[in-house]
């Protein structure tokens, strides 16, 4: 199977990165792991670079400050592709996505350039989440799809595998979204450059350590890039460019 390095971008997860890196090693022991550190006020980036001292497979990239969760991915990204690793897999370090889930991930890129950790298919669910907050994501996830013709169902989650191939033809420098609305983008320009996307069920359970860095600007924030770039969608498909977008419905990958 092709080399795969999982990219966990941190910002104050002091607490959680020793447990999340330990679980992602053991059920996945050929995979390589990437800390990218937002030079995180709570001395996460030293716990990094001491898991890396003790683990060849363990990796840090340090960044000057807090630039958000789409900057440090693309950081990473670039990274990843520069060491010619073959998968490159989005996860957060809180333990909201299980690592023990990873082999069900890898195992659709037989058949997929871009696999989504869902939590909206048969199958996938959310744990210790209050009903406002699933109704949020529920409710974005359906809007974002509908907005932009996405073939999924969890269009914002945070769990995923992209090959590196799809990395490569998504056109990752015109992705500009730094904060959340960034799985919607990068989903976005992943059906646009006409990938095979599939969803696998997932497990997502709330973190019980650290704090959410999510908040209500960021969702409106998001909200209102997708609206925006609805209106793109529907001009961009009216006058016939990117034909390659798929617009039925996706597929999801039994566990
Ligand atoms: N380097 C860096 N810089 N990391 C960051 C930043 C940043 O500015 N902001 C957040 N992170 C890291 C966190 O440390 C964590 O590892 C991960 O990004 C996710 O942050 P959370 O704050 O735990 O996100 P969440 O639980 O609210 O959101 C989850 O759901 C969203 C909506 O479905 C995540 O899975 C998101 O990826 C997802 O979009
Ligand atoms: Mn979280």
């Amino acid at each position: 199977m092709d080399s795969t390095v999982v990219i966990i971008p941190t910002y104050n997860e002091r607490e959680n990165l020793e447990r999340i890196v330990a679980r992602v090693r053991g059920a996945a022991p050929s995979v390589e792991v990437l800390v990218v550190d937002d030079n995180s006020p709570d001395g996460t980036g030293a716990i990094a670079d001491r898991l890396a001292a003790e683990d060849d497979a363990v990796h840090v990239l340090h960044r000057t400050g807090k630039e958000g969760l789409g900057a440090a991915y693309k950081a990473g990204f670039a990274w990843a592709l520069g060491r010619g690793f073959g998968n490159v897999v989005e996860m957060d370090a809180d333990g909201s996505h299980a690592p023990e889930q990873l082999p069900a991930l890898l195992a659709a890129t037989a058949e997929a350039d871009v696999v989504l950790g869902s939590r909206w298919v048969p199958g996938g669910t959310v744990v210790n989440w209050p009903k406002h907050r699933e109704a949020i994501s529920r409710v974005g996830s359906a809007y974002a799809r509908f907005a932009l013709r996405l073939p999924a169902r969890d269009v914002t989650g945070g769990y995923r595998v992209f090959s590196a191939d799809a990395l490569r033809r998504l056109q990752l420098d015109e992705v500009h979204s730094h904060g959340y609305g960034f799985q919607v983008d990068m989903l976005w320009h992943a059906n646009r450059a006409g990938l095979r996307i599939v969803e696998v069920p997932i497990t997502f359970t709330e973190r019980t350590l650290g704090a959410s860095k999510m908040t209500s600007g960021i969702v409106v924030e998001a909200m209102l890039r997708v609206t925006w770039w609805g209106v793109c969608e529907l001009t961009d498909r009216i006058i016939g460019r990117h034909p390659a977008a798929a617009t039925a419905s996706g597929s999801v990958v039994e566990r």
